[in-house]
């Protein structure tokens, strides 16, 4: 059988390299190796609803951010059909029925929504936890099954929501006697440090945090924000420590053997320079300097060509737009086998049975 990719963001801001090392560049990846039957790009406008439902309009604003961010780096209308969520009603249809095969506590025990509830002060704020908050794995369980996408390209505080999605599935498919939900697995960076890349903070990167470095982001920007990361003390004769040392975290994300032949000749590679950084002697603005050149020949084509793509923003809506609609079709389908799994669907031979029954 061959794959049915799908991913999705909340269009809540402009992508980040956060993004970019830990699931941008595997969708590039799965794109170009043109293994999958077809592969689906949801704008999560629902999802992003959850905890804006007062500012509809900075994710009405953000669908057209993260479509450029998307086609910048890479992905190909040709080969990906790009959607959004709220334009599928399907998706939504599926959120109900599924649930009814959630309990409570265990939409609770999300590891990944429990700290995003710390994080947005839910839980310590008198208005409490929004529903639709605590719910949207189930929601992004109804995004995945509709299209019976089996491989999941996200970075690893997605994995409680595929193994929501595998639960739902698994349930689903038990109490309806029916196989027509597919479980699905997630596929991660291969590189440990890109599946949570921290901020320049070290905290969690996050838009609400600033912390981030953007895919957009003009070259001084850039630059300010690598010179904003904290190093630890020390005289320059003093062993460097590698451990908790954001930006060599940068670096192991970043950095390639072609960077080190550009803008730092004296190494072969990134090992090469952490053996010389333990021993000491090398200072941690030299380090910056050469994470900046990085980040900034990162990212200068990226933001270049997202320039280029916002002169023609039809062309761009229209993308959308038709994938919505090839979107649709495959959600409907979906939508209609479950409903016939479930005896919802009150078609003729509903109205025959009734008829006879009281006949
Ligand atoms: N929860 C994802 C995020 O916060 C976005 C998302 C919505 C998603 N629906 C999805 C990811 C379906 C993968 C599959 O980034």
């Amino acid at each position: 059988m061959k794959n049915i990719i799908l991913t999705g963001d909340r269009p809540t801001g402009r992508l980040h390299v956060g993004h970019y090392v830990g699931s941008l560049k595997q969708r590039v990846l799965l794109q170009n190796e043109g293994n999958y039957e077809s592969m689906f790009i949801l704008i999560a406008d629902i999802q992003a609803l959850t905890d804006n439902a007062g500012n509809p309009q900075k994710v009405r604003d953000n669908i057209i951010e993260v479509m450029l961010d998307y086609l910048a780096v890479g992905l190909d209308p040709k080969k990906v059909t790009f959607c959004l969520q709220s334009q599928i009603s399907a998706l939504s249809e599926l959120t109900m029925y599924y649930m009814n095969l959630v309990t409570l506590p265990r939409v609770l025990r999300n590891p990944t929504v429990k700290s995003e509830i710390k994080m947005r002060g839910f839980d310590d704020n008198e208005e409490g936890i929004p529903v639709g908050f605590a719910t949207y794995p189930i929601s992004q369980a109804a995004d995945i099954t509709a299209f019976k996408a089996n491989l999941i390209p996200v970075g690893d505080d997605q994995e409680p929501m595929i193994e929501q999605t595998r639960e739902i599935v698994r349930s689903f498919n038990r109490t309806y006697n029916t196989n027509c939900l597919v479980e699905c697995k997630s596929f991660l960076p291969t590189n440990n440090i890109c599946m949570r890349l921290p901020g320049t903070d070290n905290a969690k990167m996050s838009k609400s945090l600033n912390n981030c470095i953007y895919l957009s982001d003009e070259d001084d920007v850039i630059k300010s924000k690598v010179n904003s990361i904290k190093s630890f003390p020390r005289l320059l004769n003093e062993p460097g420590v590698l451990d908790g040392n954001i930006a060599f975290i940068y670096l192991d994300a970043f950095s390639t053997n072609d960077h080190f032949k550009k803008y730092y000749p004296e190494f072969n590679n990134l090992n090469e320079l952490k053996a010389a950084y333990q021993k000491g002697g090398i200072g941690d603005g030299t380090i910056k300097k050469f994470l900046c050149n990085v980040m900034i020949d990162t990212i200068r084509p990226i933001r270049e060509k997202r320039k280029e793509l916002s002169k023609d923003i039809k062309s761009i809506l229209d993308i959308l737009e038709d994938g919505t609609k090839k979107a649709n079709e495959y959600a409907n389908k979906t939508l209609f086998e479950v409903k016939n799994a479930m005896g919802i669907n009150y078609d003729e031979n509903f109205k025959k049975e009734q008829i006879e029954k009281y006949s």
